[in-house]
């Protein structure tokens, strides 16, 4: 098959498309004919060996894909050949025309969704949904602020906190930005280009501060909202999109009386199954119900894979990025 392929921990632009020995499922795992591939910032840190999982090398990047079962492995129900899925493969093996995933990392594509927006659901949406529901125990008519909200996981924080029934706050780079979050249901946006964030949240809340923090961004970002949390507020580190992983002084938690809160979306999939399977009932009803759905930017076809990495990793993306073999 053909893979977009890792030959050496460096640069996205090392990256080869070539020809890669076929996945066999093992026990319990299903072999799926790829469609289309969910571009994650992380994948730009996985080739750069700066990710939490270091694969061994040469190995095909990529997490997230949608496609149908072409082959079960031994053990593997619930499946059968034919059937549309999408699905997470824990750290590698997507870019590719073939992937085995384990059954328990797969889901039944819903009719209503193309195969582009299967294999854009899971990672950002996934993360977003975790994040507010366990880690942020976000409630109706809180304040919810999301930064980065005009990428894979913000946008995803945007639907899922209307969904929830918060008030929810974009904060983005730019105008245009910040307009396709309003159009995904923000309430209100920030421009943390030209505003003071911390100020500007203030504004917006009487002076209280954010209930809810979503922060896939850190550094200034990060700084500027310990400053402008709520009493009993929860600021949530979900990533460090622009590059600095920020330091706390921690009075600012006393004083303001919050917590900061770790969201690891991979771990929680493993660690609490039960509670991840609840979250995809939910997730999935709120998709039938149009209050979510992944919007997808642009495609590009697998061969171009390192050019669509580099689209998501240079803060161009609105929404997600797809890749097709
Ligand atoms: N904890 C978890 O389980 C989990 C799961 C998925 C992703 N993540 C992390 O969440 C972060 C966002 O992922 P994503 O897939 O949503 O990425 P994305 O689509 O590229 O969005 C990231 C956003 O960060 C902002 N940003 C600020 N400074 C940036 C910079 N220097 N370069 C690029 N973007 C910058 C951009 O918004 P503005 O231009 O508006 O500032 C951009 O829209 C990543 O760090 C990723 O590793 C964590």
């Amino acid at each position: 098959m053909k893979a977009l392929v890792c030959e050496a921990y460096g640069p996205v632009d090392n990256l080869v498309y070539r020809e890669f020995p076929d996945p066999v499922p093992a026990d319990n795992e299903v072999l799926v004919d790829v469609e289309a591939i969910g571009v994650n910032f992380p994948d730009g840190l996985l080739v750069e060996g700066k990710y939490q999982a270091r694969p061994q090398c040469p190995f095909v990047p990529g997490s997230e894909f949608a496609g149908t079962v072409a082959a079960l492995g031994s053990g593997a129900t619930g499946f059968a050949v034919g059937d549309r899925v999408f699905g997470w493969h824990m750290g590698s093996g997507a870019y590719a025309e073939r992937v085995a995933a384990l059954t328990t990392e797969l889901h039944r594509l819903p009719a209503l969704l193309s195969v582009a927006e299967g294999a854009a659901l899971l990672c950002a949406t996934g993360t977003a949904h975790h994040a507010l529901r366990q880690r942020g125990r976000l409630q109706a008519g809180e304040t919810l602020v999301v930064l980065g909200a005009a990428g894979g996981t913000g946008i995803g924080a945007v639907q899922i906190g209307k969904a929830i029934g918060a008030r929810v706050i974009a904060v983005c780079s730019s105008d245009e930005k910040i307009e396709f979050a309003k159009s995904q249901g923000a309430d209100l946006g920030i421009n943390y280009s030209r505003e003071d964030l911390n100020q500007a949240i203030k504004a917006h809340t009487d002076g209280r501060g954010a209930d809810v923090v979503y922060d896939a961004v850190g550094g200034d970002a990060f700084d500027a909202c310990s400053r402008a949390m709520a009493w009993d507020g929860r600021l949530l580190i979900v990533g460090f999109a622009s590059g600095r992983i920020p330091t706390l002084p921690v009075n600012l938690t006393l004083v303001k009386g919050y917590s900061v809160v770790g969201v690891f979306w991979g771990e929680f999939t493993r660690k609490e199954p039960e509670a991840h399977a609840a979250n995809m009932r939910e997730l999935l009803a709120w998709v039938e119900q149009g209050k979510v759905r992944p919007v997808i930017d642009r495609e590009f076809r697998l061969a171009d894979g390192i050019q669509a990495i580099k689209y998501v990793t240079g803060r161009n993306v609105r929404g997600k990025v797809v890749v097709k073999p």
